[in-house]
């Protein structure tokens, strides 16, 4: 199977190692495993010392997934599977529903995943691009123009990466309304969900509300903890057995140190959230200011996640822009062609607060001498 290169993970893979200032980063401050325990109370020590490192529980432990159940109106555990990340969730759901000729709608912008791997399986892609004068929001009536009985599948990511926009409750009701008129699948990626930055931190789950609707997530940002390498798919029954028919091929099970490490931090999400808001909402103040007062960029305020999606006012390609702005002034941006929105630059906005500070600061430098 050939592949299209995965354009931000290159990019990351290359300038990030470098970075004095990593702006470019999704993750909320990752935590120690000290800190994780500390958050959450436990101080005596652990039975996990004790286990004996077999495979464990090969679709992922019971309390795990009792956890993973918390985290939803109405999935019970025979509806989820432990996945390595998010990523290897949206994999297996790819790998486990298409087959060439299908069609599949991707939001874009989104995680390259969502087309370049529908692609590489032989689908027929329709990219439906987000514009930031609705607010990154999708329009339903272009949406629904873009389908035809091909079409299999649906990929959202609530909240955008790289936009920071939540859909609204009623809005998922809607696509989900408008995917059941054409029988399709949706695929949301909600590796965000929890981090509404107004009103309820949790949007509604697409494998709550339809039937077909299918929820991906993981440890990665809402915890803080992507280097516990666990994700799961939430979804029908019939699909569960599915990816776990694929999953036997590439995944036997996570390890067990990450899903009993990931089953405490997700019943201790509150005190994580508390955490993580603080950082998030610091950094957010951060953003707007600069936003209000750099006059060579603009940008919508995120609603949720933790990246923005900047416009830049220089006429210079993005990657010139990251590369010469990471080379002169150490500050590593994310440029917005690895997501198929040239003219922008993503920006992480939940990094420790001197980083962001010091890193907006060189960045305007920057500008001014472009
Ligand atoms: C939208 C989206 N989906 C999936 C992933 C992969 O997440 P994980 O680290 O849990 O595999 C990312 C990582 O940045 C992401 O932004």
């Amino acid at each position: 199977m050939r592949i299209d290169t995965f354009k931000i993970e290159e990019w990351m893979n290359r300038y990030c190692p470098s970075a004095k200032y990593d702006l470019t980063t999704t993750c909320i401050e990752p935590l120690s495993l000290r800190e994780l325990m500390t958050i959450c109370g436990i101080s005596k020590p652990l039975e996990i010392f004790d286990t004996k490192l077999t495979y464990g529980d090969i679709h992922g432990s019971q309390r795990l997934k009792n956890a993973i159940k918390s985290l939803y109106k109405s999935q019970e555990s025979e509806n989820i599977t432990v996945t390595h990340g998010a990523i290897g969730a949206n994999q297996l759901v790819f790998e486990s529903l298409l087959d060439k000729g299908d069609e599949v709608i991707s939001l874009v912008p989104a995680y390259q995943q969502h087309y370049s791997v529908p692609k590489a399986l032989g689908a027929k892609v329709n990219l439906v691009f987000l514009r930031e004068e609705n607010k990154w929001l999708p329009n339903l009536r272009e949406l629904e123009n873009n389908i035809t009985y091909k079409t299999k599948l649906i990929c959202l990511n609530n909240p955008n990466n790289p936009t920071g926009a939540v859909i609204p409750d009623d809005m998922l009701k809607r696509i989900a309304d408008i995917a059941k008129v054409h029988n399709i699948w949706i695929l949301s990626d909600e590796v965000y969900r929890g981090l509404n930055l107004t009103g309820n931190p949790y949007s509604e789950s697409m494998a709550d509300i339809y039937e077909k609707g299918i929820s991906t997530g993981s440890m990665s940002k809402t915890y803080s903890l992507p280097g516990l390498r666990v994700g799961w798919v939430a979804g029908r029954q019939d699909l569960i057995n599915e990816i776990n028919k694929h999953r036997e091929y590439n995944t036997i099970s996570v390890s067990i140190l990450d899903d009993y490490y990931s089953a405490i931090a997700i019943e201790n999400r509150d005190k994580i959230a508390t955490r993580n808001f603080k950082i998030m909402k610091e950094g957010l103040e951060v953003l707007k200011n600069w936003l209000n007062e750099e006059i060579y960029v603009k940008a919508n305020i995120p609603q949720g996640g933790t990246t923005a999606l900047i416009r830049y006012k220089k006429d210079v390609s993005s990657k010139t822009l990251c590369k010469n702005l990471q080379e002169k002034t150490g500050v590593a941006l994310l440029p917005g062609e690895t997501f198929e929105m040239e003219g922008t630059v993503r920006l992480g906005f939940c990094t420790a607060k001197t980083v962001l500070q010091k890193g907006l600061k060189e960045f305007s430098d920057y500008l001014r001498t472009v």
